[in-house]
């Protein structure tokens, strides 16, 4: 790991935010439909900082960081995500050139569909032409990290992130999304626990995950948005 990648963190504070340090770019990105697919569009700028703090329980004035309405809202931060290993959470999808794990930890960001069907569909069809290539994007463009795509050797098939975090947004939902966290960036639980290593995750930022601190999709029952 390169000396930036080491220095990246984000550590989780008790009924409070999330603390980012290593100077982790961040950027506002928007969940875009095309066609029968999706992709991501800039959004606002946003400050950089080698520190800051990202809002957890949803009700910042300030969003996407924290501006200590936690405390008010009496947030209950509670984090009740399995700790249990991605590959021995996720089941097994065998097709025929590709495999797929999926944990279904789901933020609905919809990237696991594509004009020729979901990432399910593709990867049982992955030996017709250009399903192979369409599987592959469907799973690895999965923000949540539910997906992961490996050959018929087991070989895992990743993308190389450099370490960043996206606030997402979902205008087509009309809903503000979670944190994208993107490049292997360590999460550590306010008991000191370092989650598993990966290379995606989305956060909640809505305050109401019944998995936190991972996103479950439930800002978009819940409509979320983040407007001040
Ligand atoms: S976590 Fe501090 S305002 Fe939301």
């Amino acid at each position: 790991m390169d000396e930036k990648k080491s220095e990246c963190k984000i550590k989780i504070i008790k009924d409070g935010p999330y603390i980012v340090t290593g100077n982790v770019p961040l950027q506002e990105s928007i969940i875009t439909p095309k066609g029968k697919a999706y992709e991501y569009q800039p959004g606002r700028e946003l400050p950089q900082a080698e520190t800051y703090a990202l809002c957890r329980c949803g009700k910042s004035k300030n969003p996407p960081f924290c501006d200590g309405s936690h405390v008010d809202c009496n947030f209950d931060g509670t984090e009740t995500a399995s700790r249990d290993r991605f590959e021995d959470r996720a089941e097994l999808f065998k097709g025929p050139e590709l495999d797929l794990l999926d944990d279904n930890r789901c933020a609905f960001a919809r990237f696991c569909h594509s004009e020729k069907g979901n990432v399910w569909q593709l990867i049982e069809e992955s030996d017709k032409e250009g399903f192979r290539e369409l599987a592959i994007k469907t799973a690895v463009e999965c923000p949540a990290g539910r997906l992961q795509v490996m050959d018929k050797t087991g070989k895992v098939i990743e993308p190389e992130y450099e370490p960043s975090i996206e606030i997402l947004q979902d205008p087509e939902r009309r809903v503000s999304g979670g944190i994208f966290v993107k490049g292997m960036i360590p999460l550590e639980s306010e008991d000191g626990y370092i989650y598993e290593l990966r290379n995606r995750y989305v956060l909640c930022r809505c305050g109401k995950s019944r998995k936190k601190p991972f996103c479950d999709a439930t800002h978009v029952p819940m409509k979320y948005k983040d407007e001040q």
